[in-house]
């Protein structure tokens, strides 16, 4: 474009100097060589504008083209998040209609005298598991809008990811003792900074996976290390181990990969979105091994410097 505004510069300074030798040598009047020059700056200002203008229509053009593949791709992740939205709702609301409805139905059985006496009990333990589902259900969604709102009420602090580990394993021992599981810690005490709130609650739900999904009389390795990559928390068990298929969806909210399966043994599905969005929420990435029938490594890594986690 430069190169083009030189040139014609160029040869209307040739052209001109060419006029005004040419009317010197023939002794034209000074009118007829002002009106020469008034006309060729005239034309070349009129070449100079349409190349310009042109340049500016292609650049505008381009410019169109940007926005509207900007527009297009704004509208799809609208779309995807309008999506994610109604099936967040559509699956919250059944989830929460299952426990509701066992409620119900247990409370009018026994309402109209049609349990007998020796059955209560057994009636109200029913309806205290399903309380607790409830509980436990509107617990992890409102933790999961915590994390969505970026409103986690918590500080960021010094934690010892080797404590933190420990600490929850105490917590799940008794769970895990139920299940002839067994959990060992091994690495070094690791320290991150973090919300430990939420760091708790990734290790819980990691190990809390690794009982469900394990075998009777199965492992539970948990690992606190730091490596090339990061500082890594680890959890590995000896279980069903997950279909590679399942594998990029077992993040999603409500997703279970045998629904059937996880109903007998408890879960809504919602454990690793807490762990996605916490960690994530820490700059953390998370690694996923497994193979079925053998076993399952959750892998969380997080950044050697953390300054920036959460913003
Ligand atoms: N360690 C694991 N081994 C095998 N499968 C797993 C493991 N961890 C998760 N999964 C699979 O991924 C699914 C999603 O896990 P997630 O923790 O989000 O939900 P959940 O355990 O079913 O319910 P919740 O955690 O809400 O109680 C599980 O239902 C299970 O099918
Ligand atoms: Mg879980």
């Amino acid at each position: 474009m430069r190169e083009r505004i030189f040139f014609s510069i160029f040869l209307t300074a040739a052209f001109a100097a060419a006029v005004i030798a040419l009317a010197a040598h023939f002794e034209m009047p000074i009118w007829a060589v002002a009106g020469i020059g008034i006309v060729f700056t005239a034309a070349s200002a009129f070449v100079l504008a349409t190349v310009i203008s042109r340049k500016m229509l292609a650049e505008t053009e381009n410019m169109r083209k940007v926005l509207t593949e900007q527009q297009n791709e704004l509208k799809k992740e609208h779309e995807a998040q309008d999506k994610m939205r109604r099936e967040f709702t559509a699956n919250v609301s059944h989830e929460l209609k299952t426990p509701l409805t066992s409620i119900s139905g247990f409370a009018e059985i026994i309402q109209n005298g049609l349990v007998k006496q020796e059955d209560i009990s057994r009636f109200a333990g029913n309806i205290y598991d399903e309380t607790q589902r409830l509980i436990t259900l509107v617990g992890d969604i409102m933790k999961l809008s915590q994390l969505d709102e970026d409103a986690v009420p918590a500080q960021k602090e010094q934690i010892d990811l080797y404590e933190s580990c420990s600490a929850v394993i105490s917590q799940l021992k008794s769970t895990a003792d139920k299940r002839g599981v067994r959990f060992t810690l091994e690495g070094e005490h690791v320290s991150i900074i973090g919300v430990e709130q939420i760091i708790d609650e990734i290790i819980y739900n990691l190990c809390d996976n690794a009982i469900k999904y394990n075998k009777e009389n199965g492992w539970i390795t948990v690992r606190v290390y730091s490596g090339e990559s990061g500082n890594v928390l680890s959890v590995s068990d000896t279980g069903i181990g997950i279909p590679p298929e399942d594998t990029e969806h077992i993040f999603q909210r409500f997703y279970r990969v045998n629904k059937s399966h996880s109903k007998e043994i408890g879960g809504t599905g919602l454990g690793l979105s807490i762990v996605k969005h916490g960690a994530a929420y820490h700059n953390a990435d998370i690694k996923v091994e497994s193979t079925l029938g053998v076993g399952t490594r959750i892998s969380v890594i997080f950044p050697q410097a953390q300054e920036s986690a959460g913003s």
